[in-house]
């Protein structure tokens, strides 16, 4: 008994190489920590007060399996300012949530789904979770989908393309340029995206925010509030989308996660008239410090253009995992790129730290410099 018991789907989903790290980290006496994918701000007060509202008055019961009706029209208000066409909203347990949702009505066994590399953590397990096979595009040196790439990846079992720009881990944003030719080819193949805009308010240099949903492309938009507003313990997100798969969504939802948190659903009320601008310049202002420490040192960071991290090649002769063992053993604590990655070759940092405990990874590295 016991480990037989396990599902065949289970086997080879592993546990993700960000907890690994994470693990060891409490074992170091002084420990520079810039493995975080979460930001260093606190959520604003308006929203921990309307969570305190929420819960006195009442609100701490089951609610509509699709989210609460002023939450889904506040979204869907939220979207439309921006532009990003679609048909119908619902509240998902975090981004996470709505992955897991969509994975489950979108792929058959068989399935290939398409995922520039490096990508999010989760989206290879939830693909493999349904029956699915991922396909990894790669996109190193600059992480910007590439059309032909996407091309040629193309087969009758492909189902979607999974996008995250800004992405995670590599904090590249997709050019109004790029989004047009890779629309062109999904046209061309009518194929469908999932498009993973969690970091859509990290985005730097003075740019905006822009979506493939927007180029005449079927899509599910997710998106969420644990980034934005810093309430990634609070599992509250959203997705957008056609009304055929929305409302399967909302199905899958009643089955798996029921609702969304009641308190954060109604807290989150608050959330969009909050202005973050501040918590982003500040963050904009350590990418500063950290892309220009890292390649005064010899590294050779892409230059993060949104979201929090910087995905950058080790020095010849290390492996991801080498590398960050290395910066353990000087209590330096970072994400080997192999666990975004089929490479091994690149390490994240999370520059959503302050700006003494960047200076103090830089020091380090200046140890460890190409
Ligand atoms: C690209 C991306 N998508 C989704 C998530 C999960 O978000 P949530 O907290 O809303 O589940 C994360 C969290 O790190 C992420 O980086």
């Amino acid at each position: 008994m016991s480990k037989q018991l396990l599902a065949q789907r289970v086997k080879g989903i592993e546990p993700s190489g960000i907890r690994k790290i994470f693990d060891r980290i409490p074992k170091a006496k002084n420990p520079i920590n810039l493995t975080m994918g979460e930001p260093d701000f606190d959520v604003p007060d308006v929203i921990k007060e309307s969570a305190y509202r929420a819960i006195r008055d009442g609100h701490n019961k089951y609610t509509p399996t699709q989210g609460i009706p002023p939450l889904r029209e506040a979204i869907a208000e939220y979207l439309r300012d921006m532009g990003i066409p679609f048909e119908e909203v619902m509240v998902t347990a975090g981004v996470s949530g709505g992955l897991v949702l969509s994975a489950l009505s979108l792929i058959n066994p068989g399935d290939e789904v398409l995922i520039p590399d490096p990508y999010f953590v989760m989206y290879k397990y939830m693909v493999r979770l349904a029956g699915g096979t991922p396909v990894f595009l790669d996109t190193y040196p600059d992480f910007n989908l590439k059309a032909d790439t996407l091309e040629k990846a193309i087969t009758d079992r492909t189902k979607f393309l999974m996008l995250n720009s800004p992405g995670n881990p590599t904090s590249a944003v997709l050019s109004a340029d790029e989004l047009d030719q890779i629309a062109e080819v999904l046209q061309k193949h009518n194929l469908f995206v999932v498009s993973d805009e969690i970091y859509d308010r990290f985005i730097y240099d003075g740019r905006k925010h822009e979506s493939i949903a927007s180029r005449d492309v079927p899509t599910l938009i997710l998106g969420g509030f644990s980034k934005t507003y810093a309430m990634t313990g609070w599992r509250l997100g959203f997705a957008a989308g056609p009304a055929w798969l929305i409302t399967q969504m909302t199905v899958m939802q009643q089955y798996s996660f029921t609702s969304a948190n009641s308190v954060a659903q109604y807290a989150a009320l608050d959330a969009f008239s909050c202005d973050m601008s501040e918590q982003i310049a500040s963050l904009e202002k350590r990418r500063n410090l950290i892309y220009k420490g890292l390649y005064d040192l010899g590294f050779k960071p892409p230059r993060p253009e949104g979201a929090f991290y910087t995905f950058t090649p080790v020095p010849p002769g290390d492996t991801s995992e080498s590398f960050v063992e290395r910066c353990i053993e000087k209590e330096l604590f970072l994400i080997p790129g192999n666990a975004f990655s089929q490479r091994d070759t690149h390490f994240r940092i999370s520059f959503a730290a302050s700006e003494e405990t960047l200076q103090r990874a830089l020091l380090v590295l200046e140890t460890l410099k190409p």
